[in-house]
């Protein structure tokens, strides 16, 4: 029989509910996204954020189990992000998803966050004609504004975490970086948009290699762009916001796609998933498509950007697992996936 996971997730500015089939079938996945709230700060408001989801995380939770025709009597388990995340923003949901299971006696299963952002490579839409389930070993690049990770996944729930970041993430220095050019945020797609205009080699912004690891470093091209921008203020130049843009976005992109997949040759994978915010970016898109030679898995955008649907697919190998957790547990707001 079909197994359904409820899945819950408020780890940053998203208050996400999905119902899932299976670990792969989406049933619902409404997404109330705090984007427009949030822009007026120039990057989330942790406050705003907790606030906003308390105001939204039961319309969504409805919202998802009726577009999936269902009450909490249809589904098996209820998954809920536990980590990493915003404390804040993670406790609304982890309570909200206590309080229901509490209240209809459905097993609780607490997600990792990134371990859902691998998940989303599961998911799909409609079951008349499934693709294939993702091989393994399979490596998994997270690019959002809270993480850049290399993940190498060697069968359903088994990670080790090759690196990461060590200071930004990809989609932080793409905040920041717009913000220094007086694009809007979210940073990521303003800079896409300005990066089209303008030439990727006018400027040669520098490259942080960190040789023999598999981690990430964002803040010397920053600073590397804070630099040029001050340079050109101060002799009363205008700022070539297109070049710049274009030559930092390539500068990332470089790292990214370089680095992912070195580590994917590195460890034989199978195949390479790009998932989390900055896998919007059609530059890095394209990029891996014409440089990889093996399969690449980029989810549509709406599973690469925060969603309840990959919570749930993750819940569903959890709950096959036998995994069922206490009430009484808490969030952990810096959760790596090497911990889980
Ligand atoms: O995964 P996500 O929606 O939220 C979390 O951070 O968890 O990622 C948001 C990040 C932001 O930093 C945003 O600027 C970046 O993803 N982003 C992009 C693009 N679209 C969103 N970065 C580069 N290019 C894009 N097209
Ligand atoms: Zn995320």
């Amino acid at each position: 029989m079909a197994t359904r996971i409820l899945g819950i997730e408020t780890s940053c500015d998203e208050t996400a509910a999905s119902v899932v089939e299976d670990g792969r079938l989406i049933l619902s996945n409404p997404v109330a996204s705090q984007i427009d709230l949030h822009a007026q700060y120039g990057g989330v408001f942790p406050e705003v954020a907790s606030r906003q989801h308390i105001l939204t995380i039961h319309p969504i939770i409805d919202n998802a189990l009726q577009t999936a025709h269902m009450t909490l009597n249809d589904v098996d388990a209820i998954a809920v992000t536990r980590g990493p995340g915003l404390p804040g923003s993670l406790v609304i949901g982890f309570n909200v998803a206590k309080g229901l299971a509490i209240g209809s006696g459905l097993p609780l299963i607490g997600i990792n966050h990134l371990e859902a952002h691998i998940y989303s490579a599961w998911l799909i839409e409609s079951d008349q004609t499934p693709p294939p389930e993702p091989k393994f070993p399979l490596l998994a690049l997270i690019a959002s504004g809270g993480h850049t990770e290399l993940v190498l996944m060697s069968d359903h729930l088994q990670y080790q975490r090759l690196g990461g970041t060590l200071d930004d993430a990809a989609g932080e220095a793409f905040d920041k970086v717009a913000r220094m050019l007086g694009l809007p945020y979210p940073g990521g797609p303003a800079i896409q948009n300005a990066a089209e205009n303008g030439d990727p080699a006018a400027f040669s912004f520098p490259r942080a290699w960190l040789e023999g690891t598999w981690d990430f470093s964002f803040s010397g091209l920053k600073t590397a762009v804070l630099r040029e921008v001050r340079k050109l203020e101060e002799g009363n130049l205008p700022i070539p916001v297109d070049d710049i843009a274009a030559s930092f976005q390539s500068a990332v992109v470089d790292i990214l796609v370089k680095k992912t997949l070195a580590a994917a040759r590195e460890y034989s994978a199978e195949e390479v998933l790009i998932t989390g915010g900055v896998s919007s970016n059609e530059i890095l898109r394209q990029t891996f498509e014409d440089s990889a030679s093996l399969p690449i898995h980029i989810p549509p955008i709406f599973l690469c950007t925060d969603n309840a649907a990959m919570s749930a697919a993750a819940g569903h190998f959890r709950f096959q697992q036998g995994q069922r957790d206490p009430l009484d547990f808490d969030v952990l707001p810096n959760w790596p996936i090497s911990e889980i």
